[in-house]
């Protein structure tokens, strides 16, 4: 891969976007090499949970790279929206953990990256923002619908419209950013330490769970309830689940399988 760096450490996956010349601008080879790398850590059953962060200081991901929407008719923009949407909703719709750690400017393309993750942590000179409407298009990789998710649609409004660039602090106020660090080693080390600490639980547990949370959002109340049970009852009928309510019996640490 030319575009991307994985390396994989104790069940953890580290994604680096690397094209930091372009601060790191969603090309067509970066989603190439993103969605087969998704692909490929999807069946990697000793991947608990993966990392995706960015090459350099300056960048996260700066956005789609606008020399691909220069060229694109109106057909091709949708199919090219759908495609990004898909990449990004495997992300959501996986068994494994995405955490973003955002270094620098994830603008556009790389601020919906990082919200289809399951959680955004930040290095302080992180910079968030849909500049979109300011080259006359719209945010197209889902970025309306999980903006407006998760602080709520007047929030997300002011910050689709205005097309102005936050900081990590103000991420945090509204509920985008979790953690901020003081620098990327720090922003890597914390989510490197939450990552691992997800990695000892039972992954079938974890992945049920994320399920729970990412269709159960969606659903009316009474359905969602109804999912959870389903869900808890397939948790329980593992072997994870014997083998967690033993050793907590036994006083010792779990052993999980992944069965
Ligand atoms: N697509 C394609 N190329 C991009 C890019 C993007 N989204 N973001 C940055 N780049 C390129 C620049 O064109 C420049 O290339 P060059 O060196 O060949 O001229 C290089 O990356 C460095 O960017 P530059 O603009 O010189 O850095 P800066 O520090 O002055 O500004 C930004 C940083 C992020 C404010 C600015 O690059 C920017 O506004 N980028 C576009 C953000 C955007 O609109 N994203 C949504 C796209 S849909």
């Amino acid at each position: 891969m030319d575009s991307l760096l994985l390396s994989i450490e104790n069940k953890v996956a580290f994604i680096t976007i690397n094209r930091p010349d372009k601060l790191n601008a969603l090309s067509k080879e970066v989603f190439y090499e993103l969605n087969e790398t998704i692909d490929s850590l999807e069946k990697n059953e000793d991947i608990s949970c993966v990392v995706i962060t960015g090459s350099g200081e300056k960048a996260f991901v700066s956005g789609g790279d606008i020399g691909v929407i220069k060229n694109l008719d109106p057909a091709g923009s949708y199919n090219y929206s759908k495609k990004a949407q898909k990449i990004i909703q495997k992300i959501t719709q996986s068994g494994k953990v995405y955490i973003a750690a955002v270094n620098g400017y994830a603008l556009g393309g790389g601020f919906e990256l990082a919200l289809g993750c399951d959680f955004i942590y930040a290095a302080e000179n992180a910079k968030f923002g849909f500049p979109e409407v300011k080259l006359g298009i719209i945010p197209g990789f889902g970025g309306t619908q999980r903006l407006s998710r998760i602080i709520g649609k007047n929030a997300a409004k002011e910050l689709i419209f205005t097309g102005k660039i936050i900081n990590a602090g103000k991420a945090k106020e509204l509920g985008i950013v979790l953690e901020i660090k003081s620098s990327k080693d720090e922003l890597l080390k914390f989510a490197k330490d939450t990552a691992q600490t997800i990695a000892q639980n039972a992954p079938i547990a974890v992945a049920l769970a994320k399920r729970a949370v990412e269709q159960g959002i969606n659903m009316p109340e009474d359905e969602a309830f109804e999912l959870e049970s389903t869900l808890f009852g397939i948790s329980v009928s593992t072997n994870d689940a014997k083998e967690g309510v033993k050793a907590f019996f036994e006083k010792r640490r779990p052993n999980f399988i992944n069965r």
